[in-house]
């Protein structure tokens, strides 16, 4: 029963493949109701907590966060052929003194897990053959109350144009609706692949070119883009003004991109930028979901904003809603610790919660 059931959790130390074929079973346990009802980018669901893009490397993750008391299951990111994952490590721990802001250039590696880590996987996926059967199976497994979101991404080839690039992610996507998925997600934003899909939330156009190919591609299935750490305002307007038209939502942030030395100074992953999610990213995001809403107020835009990032309490899950998030979203402190669900959806199932959130 929680708090002397040890969950098993994802070995964050071993591969991709190792967790792949790892899965728990799902839990028996009874999950408390949260207060109020909820939805997801319009579709009804059970509570705005989700797990985001990273975690949920298939179906047996998938039910296993489900039964945890998380309502909306982001499949990790899938691509339109099978691609290999980055060596280890996938999941570096750092050292972080203060909430990142964007602006560091290097952070230190360290031994144990404190909260916040690099993490540099690639977006590796399996064939599309294998996604879409696992996806589909899936769906029909999960209870009545939990939705399925599909995250995707292109695999851009040398020389691709923009229109090759949004094809891609739109085959995916549409595949993803086929299969069974309820919403899909594009990740404009992996810090940790250098190909032009990585960063498009930083380009406009692009951005908003792709997400019309995708809307185009799975009707009214709602779509949600996740982007990265914007620096300005401006950039924020932008985005915004290109994929308003086309997605539900925006689910924010990625992660924080930095590069990593080891203990001798040496920079790991061959001194590239690697994405740094956990506790140090929670005020920089919670920042930024608070501004993009100011944004979407004034333009009247009909845009649902999705918290993600640094969420290990109530007091995140307060912030993020309180700065305009319709939902939220756990990556890392649900993998460090699995009964995290079940504590916020305890605490979420009180009336003083329920009156804070819906007066
Ligand atoms: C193990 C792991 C794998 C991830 N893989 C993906 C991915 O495939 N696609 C994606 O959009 N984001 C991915 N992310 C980023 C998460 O979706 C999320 O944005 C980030 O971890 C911040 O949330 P957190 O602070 O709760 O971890 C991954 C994160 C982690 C920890």
């Amino acid at each position: 029963m929680p708090g002397n059931q040890s969950w098993q959790r994802y070995d964050w130390r071993r591969s991709y493949a190792w967790n792949y074929a790892r899965f728990p079973e799902p839990a028996s346990i009874e999950v408390p109701r949260v207060a109020g009802s909820w939805e997801y980018c319009g579709l009804p669901v059970d509570s705005p907590l989700g797990v985001p893009a990273g975690p949920l490397l298939n179906r047996g993750w998938c039910l296993y966060y489900a039964s945890l008391g998380f309502d909306v299951l982001t499949y990790k990111t899938v691509r339109s052929r099978s691609h290999g994952c980055y060596d280890l490590p996938n999941l570096q721990p750092v050292e972080v003194m203060q909430p990142l802001t964007g602006g560091e250039s290097r952070l230190s590696a360290c031994d144990m897990m404190h909260g916040s880590w690099a993490v540099s996987f690639g977006m590796p996926s399996r064939s599309p053959d294998e996604w879409r059967a696992d996806v589909e199976q899936t769906r029909n497994e999960l209870p009545q109350g939990k939705l399925l979101s599909v995250s995707v991404v292109a695999t851009t080839q040398p020389g691709w144009s923009i229109k090759e690039v949004a094809e891609d992610y739109a085959l995916c996507a549409r595949w993803a609706v086929d299969s069974g998925a309820d919403c899909v997600e594009t990740n404009f934003s992996c810090p940790n692949v250098s190909t032009c899909d990585g960063q498009l939330y930083q380009e406009p156009d692009a951005a908003g070119y792709v997400a019309s190919t995708v809307r185009q591609a799975i009707g009214n299935v709602p779509y949600i883009i996740k982007v990265g750490h914007l620096r300005t305002r401006v950039t924020g307007e932008g985005l915004l003004d290109a994929v308003a038209p086309y997605a539900d939502a925006i689910a924010m942030t990625n992660s924080i991109a930095t590069t990593v030395q080891n203990t001798d100074r040496k920079l790991l992953f061959d001194g590239q930028k690697r994405g740094i999610c956990g506790a140090a990213i929670s005020a920089a995001s919670i920042e930024q979901t608070h501004w993009m809403c100011q944004l979407i107020g004034q333009r009247e835009e009909n845009v649902r904003l999705i918290g993600v990032g640094g969420v290990r309490s109530l007091v995140e899950v307060n912030a993020y809603m309180d700065a305009g998030a319709h939902a939220v979203q756990l990556a890392t402190a649900a993998m460090m610790d699995p009964e995290i669900g079940l504590r916020l959806r305890r605490a979420m199932a009180h009336d003083t919660w329920r009156s804070r959130r819906i007066s």
